[in-house]
């Protein structure tokens, strides 16, 4: 097909307000027209191919276009486009709740959809106040969020929300949460001597960072209904890694202050983290768990909130005792993105992609370390599964950052497009966050230009 990248351009200017992107920025030059994907490769409209690194927008799994899943998106159009969710069923949603009940915990049981990641987290927000207002606890209102978490950008979701940038200005809009400190190792004041964040799962931590947490339930678990967390990466954060142990604590405090356990792995599940859920790692169950992105492999957009048998029954009463839970999206469990969903799950039971990419995940922390950890500015260095990051700095001594008017990680982020991979940065944190697919090959060639834009771009600044 030819594209007139021109045109394509110039009415992209005149009336698309693109998402997260100060547009007088995004004016300043040409934005790139991808008009083909395929595998881990986007290609633009002047034929240029780069890696897509962070696997659109943290969804991709299995790389661009795989046959399979075409192939069930193709065969569902035979039967059934999209219908009502409420009093109607089909058996692409049973499908998919067939299949993802083979990889969750046994105690998570009941399951509602919607279409997108912050709506999961608005229904487990609503379902966690809901419950207690059904139980006749009509003073748990309020929720525990932790510094630095991103659960979406609705309004519910902002509430929960800690990263400063994004949400300060919308604070006037939100409802009041507790914020716990975030288990930020790399800037932990109790451990200042941990090299880098790895280290934290190597050393004996004494978790002080949880303490805060415990002292918010301790005082005030009367009006809470509910933690919120990402579980072990604190992802928009700044891909903040932290150790499996802190969930093991955070549960157990939990239950102790009967307050709810939400995990939010709308950017860790489906294998990001090289576990099918980050959850697993810890050997820890929520009462409710919030997914997305991954569900159809990047696909379609599609959402799921979990939850156990207790909750559910809480809202399960005569019309007339008006327990029912009012939320729904025209889009809940759209047949399309069932069936993409459906044959995503079937290929993590054929194909087993987590097993057959646990030497490339290896090599992918090695080679993280072996690069990065002789450059004087990088911070840290952490990494989980498919995704690792490196924090940039102006002083490795003293952790000082680099002054955010030089904008290092946005320089990089320009400069990566032309070097043929996408290093959308979370301020100085550069990430890659790489879809199950990736191979050793693949691996070297993304960390060598990475290397060479980030090193140019640093030498060009100082
Ligand atoms: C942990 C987490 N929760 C929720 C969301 C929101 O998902 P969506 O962008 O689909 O609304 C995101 C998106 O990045 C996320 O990383």
């Amino acid at each position: 097909m030819q594209w007139d990248q021109k045109r394509i351009l110039e009415i992209d200017r005149r009336h698309i307000w693109h998402p997260y992107t100060q547009m007088k920025d995004y004016e300043a030059r040409d934005p790139l027209v991808i008009t083909r994907a395929r595998g881990l490769k986007l290609y633009t409209a002047d034929g240029r191919e780069l890696y897509d690194t962070i696997s659109s927008w943290w969804a991709n799994l299995h790389g661009h276009l795989h046959p399979a899943l075409n192939q069930a998106l193709k065969e569902q159009l035979e039967y059934l486009e999209h219908v009502n969710f409420s009093g109607f069923t089909h058996p692409y949603a049973v499908e998919v709740v067939e299949r993802l009940r083979r990889f969750l915990p046994t105690e998570l049981t009941r399951f509602f959809f919607s279409d997108n990641g912050s709506t999961a987290v608005e229904v487990a927000l609503k379902m966690a106040f809901q419950f207690w207002q059904n139980q006749g606890a009509t003073q748990k209102t309020r929720f525990v969020c932790l510094e630095e978490a991103y659960h979406g950008d609705t309004l519910g979701a902002v509430s929960v929300g800690g990263v400063d940038l994004f949400f300060r200005l919308y604070r006037p809009l939100t409802f009041e949460t507790f914020r716990a400190p975030a288990p930020y190792c790399y800037r932990c004041p109790e451990n200042p001597s941990l090299d880098f964040t790895r280290d934290a799962e190597h050393i004996k931590c004494d978790l002080r960072c949880l303490e805060g947490l415990e002292r918010i339930l301790k005082e005030y678990s009367h009006e809470i209904c509910a933690v919120i967390v990402e579980p072990r990466l604190l992802a928009a954060g700044g891909m903040i890694v932290y150790p499996a142990d802190y969930l093991r604590g955070l549960r157990e405090i939990t239950r102790r202050y009967g307050v709810f356990l939400i995990f939010d792995e709308v950017a860790t599940g489906f294998g990001r983290t090289g576990a099918m859920f980050a959850l697993e790692s810890a050997g820890v169950v929520p009462d409710i768990l919030c997914l997305s992105k991954g569900l159809t492999a990047g696909y379609l957009p599609l959402a799921l909130t979990v939850t156990t048998e207790e909750i559910y029954q809480a809202f399960y009463a005569d019309y007339l005792e008006g327990k029912t839970f009012y939320h729904g999206h025209t889009y809940t469990a759209n047949p399309l993105a069932c069936a993409v969903a459906v044959a995503n799950l079937k290929l993590f039971e054929e194909e087993r992609p987590l097993e057959k990419g646990a030497e490339a995940r290896a090599y992918f922390h090695r080679r993280l370390l072996e690069i990065f950890a002789p450059k004087e500015y990088v911070g840290d260095i952490r990494y989980l599964g498919y995704v690792g990051a490196i924090e940039l700095v102006r002083d490795r001594g003293t952790r000082e950052p680099f002054p955010p008017e030089k904008r290092v990680g946005f320089q990089i982020y320009m400069a990566s497009l032309e070097e043929g991979v996408v290093l959308r940065p979370l301020g100085d944190v550069i990430y890659w966050f790489l879809p199950l697919c990736v191979t050793k090959t693949d691996l070297e060639e993304i960390l060598t230009r990475s290397l060479r834009v980030i090193d140019r771009v640093i030498r060009e600044l100082s």
